[in-house]
């Protein structure tokens, strides 16, 4: 039997991003966002919901400019680091050994050993309550070519990116394959009745 539970929003999985900015003084930093997603193909754009007191948000704010690093599993300690620490006390980039790099379209530091990395334009914000949400058009994409499969495109099994599990505390791998999207559903159809 489906019954309520307390109110609360555990929409599974939720992504692990690390978005890089540069704060107001042009120090490399960021932080981990589970709270964003693809929001449109054309143009191809991600939203972030931030909370105003987080100090990526002065960088955001400042330079118009974020960027969106996918993290590997093996960087599940130094991607939980961006998560707990904040830009105002140190530079997460040495803290973590992890090596910025500048943006080529935006004025955002991307995160060099992160197997995928987008550079976001922020189009819109949205103050929502306790989160801005800001959507970033991608206005250029990176990746590893050791996570590329033979047609360029990013491999999930070779990029092994970190879910997360909200109000859970948990990252996780990604998991078997179960299922093939736009042809599952059509076994639904064709089964006999
Ligand atoms: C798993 C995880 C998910 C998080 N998701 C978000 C998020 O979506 N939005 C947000 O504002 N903060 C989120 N945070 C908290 C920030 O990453 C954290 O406060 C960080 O230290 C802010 O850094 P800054 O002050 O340098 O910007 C998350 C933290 C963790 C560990």
């Amino acid at each position: 039997m489906k019954k309520t539970i307390s109110l609360s929003t555990p929409l599974y999985p939720a992504p692990c991003i690390v978005i890089g900015v540069y704060d107001p003084e042009g120090v490399p930093g960021g932080m981990f966002v589970a709270w964003g997603g693809v929001c449109c193909s054309e143009p191809p754009c991600i939203s972030v919901g931030i909370r105003k007191s987080r100090y990526s948000f002065e960088g955001i704010t400042a330079h118009g400019a974020f960027t969106v690093n996918i993290p590997s599993e093996e960087h599940a300690a130094q991607a939980d680091y961006f998560g707990i620490y904040s830009g105002r006390d140190e530079n997460k980039f040495i803290a973590t050994g992890l090596t910025p790099r500048r943006g080529e379209a935006v004025n955002a530091p991307m995160i060099e050993e992160f197997p995928l990395s987008m550079e976001c334009r922020v189009v819109h914000s949205h103050d929502l309550g306790s989160h801005v949400l800001f959507v970033g058009e991608v206005v250029r994409t990176w990746a590893l070519e050791e996570s590329l499969n033979d047609s360029g495109y990013p491999d999930p099994l070779k990029v092994r990116p970190l879910v997360f599990a909200p109000q859970y505390g948990a990252y996780y791998g990604l998991g078997d394959v179960v299922g093939h999207a736009f042809k599952d559903g059509r076994s639904l159809r064709e089964r006999e009745v």
